[in-house]
């Protein structure tokens, strides 16, 4: 064989090391999750050497007949899993799914309808660094201050007065139902097309947990890697008149060839996530998420709309500690071996490197087999490492106790 014979230890060395922080910490980045063996065997396989530019039965190279297979695979599982008409399986990442379905349906300048960054919308939904705000007018709608959840009536006010080609609904750090059903009312009052950008929520679909925007949206975009349980990557679904545009949008549009080999760990993912055992799961992380929420309550912390109905809750720290930012608790709870993210609270006054929240996740503590009890343990230990963040005993005495937790639902074992 050609290849070097010689194992190269210092990158392995360092995979290594980061499987042994997935096994000896706690995940709770509400964007992860963390996928089987099949998904990895999938995606470590040899359709990495392929190139096939285009789609099966239309590729620009030779040598696809296996690849063709694959894809078409991961095309009707998908259609299957959500009900829908057309499925694009490229785009690379949930960003490249999402400019993508703009690129297909939208020209430059045109006006669209999206939640605010700073009230759990996404970078790619107008944020003013992302291309979506430069390509497009994007006009942000909110939370209403009052229960902290999607204003509609703000939504419809701006729909009617500002005629957008497009309204994207679909949030990144959003604790609640989205239901589609009062975004297509209000697209179709103004002539809006309506795309849902299903990111996180996609594997709570997929399991029976959360109502599925598939029959009201004309695009529905998501990511594989976060409640779906998949490879990184992206996934366009949407109704057949849009697939040819949808297509084109992705190859040549915005990518060129295909990653085969996530393709192929997306059609593991999506057969696993039809599994009835599937359903299970999307309901223990919800219950999970619920127990976490009540039980960070009762130590004092503030939760974002007073709760959780999915799989993410969004934490205002001030009730608990006005002087604990996000950003510091971020960084002592990874001492302590707790992995999570700041994240701003609506209207927070501080700036997103700062924040006055965090936002917390349950899909990958759900996969490793925790329920509603070590939920309770999570909160505590949380609490312990904020309260005594100056003191390096208590952060390794915790890190000590999360070694302890993890031990006994070890994910990556072999
Ligand atoms: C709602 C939403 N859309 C899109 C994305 C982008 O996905 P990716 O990081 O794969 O580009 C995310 C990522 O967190 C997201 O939360």
């Amino acid at each position: 064989m050609p290849w070097p014979s010689s194992r190269d230890y210092e990158l392995f060395g360092y995979i290594a090391d980061e499987r042994n922080r997935q096994n000896t910490t706690l995940q709770l980045i509400a964007s992860e999750n963390l996928v089987s063996p099949a998904v990895l065997e999938a995606s470590g396989s040899v359709l990495t050497n392929k190139y096939a530019e285009g789609y099966p039965g239309k590729r620009y190279y030779g040598g696809n007949v296996h690849v063709d297979e694959v894809e078409d695979l991961a095309r009707e599982r998908v259609k299957a899993l959500f009900g829908a008409e057309h499925a694009n399986v490229q785009p690379h990442s949930g960003a490249n799914a999402n400019m993508a379905a703009y690129q297909a349906v939208l020209e430059h300048g045109d006006t669209v309808l999206g939640l605010s960054l700073d009230h759990g919308g996404h970078l790619t939904h107008g944020s003013p660094v992302n291309a979506s705000s430069m390509l497009y007018e994007f006009v942000s709608y909110g939370l209403t201050g009052s229960d902290e959840r999607i204003d509609f009536d703000e939504l419809a006010e701006k729909a009617r007065a500002h005629r957008p080609k497009l309204i994207v609904a679909g949030a990144t750090a959003y604790p609640r139902i989205i239901d589609a059903a009062p975004f297509r009312e209000i697209a179709d009052e103004v002539g809006a097309l309506l795309m849902f950008d299903a990111a996180h929520i996609a594997g709570l679909i997929a399991g029976g947990v959360h109502p599925n925007p598939v029959p009201y949206c004309d695009i529905v975009t998501f990511t594989t890697h976060k409640t779906l349980r998949g490879p990184r990557g992206g996934c366009i679904l949407s109704r057949s008149e849009y697939a040819a545009a949808i297509d084109k949008a992705i190859f040549p549009g915005t990518q060129g060839g295909p990653l085969e080999h996530h393709v192929a760990a997306k059609a593991v993912a999506f057969r696993e996530a039809a599994d009835p055992s599937f359903a299970d799961y999307a309901r223990q992380i919800v219950a999970n998420a619920g127990a976490l929420a009540e039980a960070l309550a009762g130590h004092g912390f503030r939760l974002v709309s007073g709760g959780t109905d999915n799989h993410l809750l969004l934490v205002d720290l001030r009730t608990f500690d006005e002087e604990c930012t996000g950003a510091v608790a971020q960084n002592v709870l990874d001492r302590a071996g707790i992995t999570l993210n700041k994240n701003t609270v609506p209207d927070d006054p501080r700036s997103p490197f700062v924040t006055s929240g965090v936002r917390i996740g349950t899909p990958s503590t759900t996969t490793q087999g925790m329920r509603e009890s070590e939920m309770a343990e999570i909160a505590e230990l949380i609490a312990r490492t904020l309260r005594g963040r100056d003191d390096d005993a208590v952060v390794e005495a915790v890190r000590a106790d999360v070694a302890d937790l993890c031990g006994r639902f070890t994910p990556y074992a072999d």
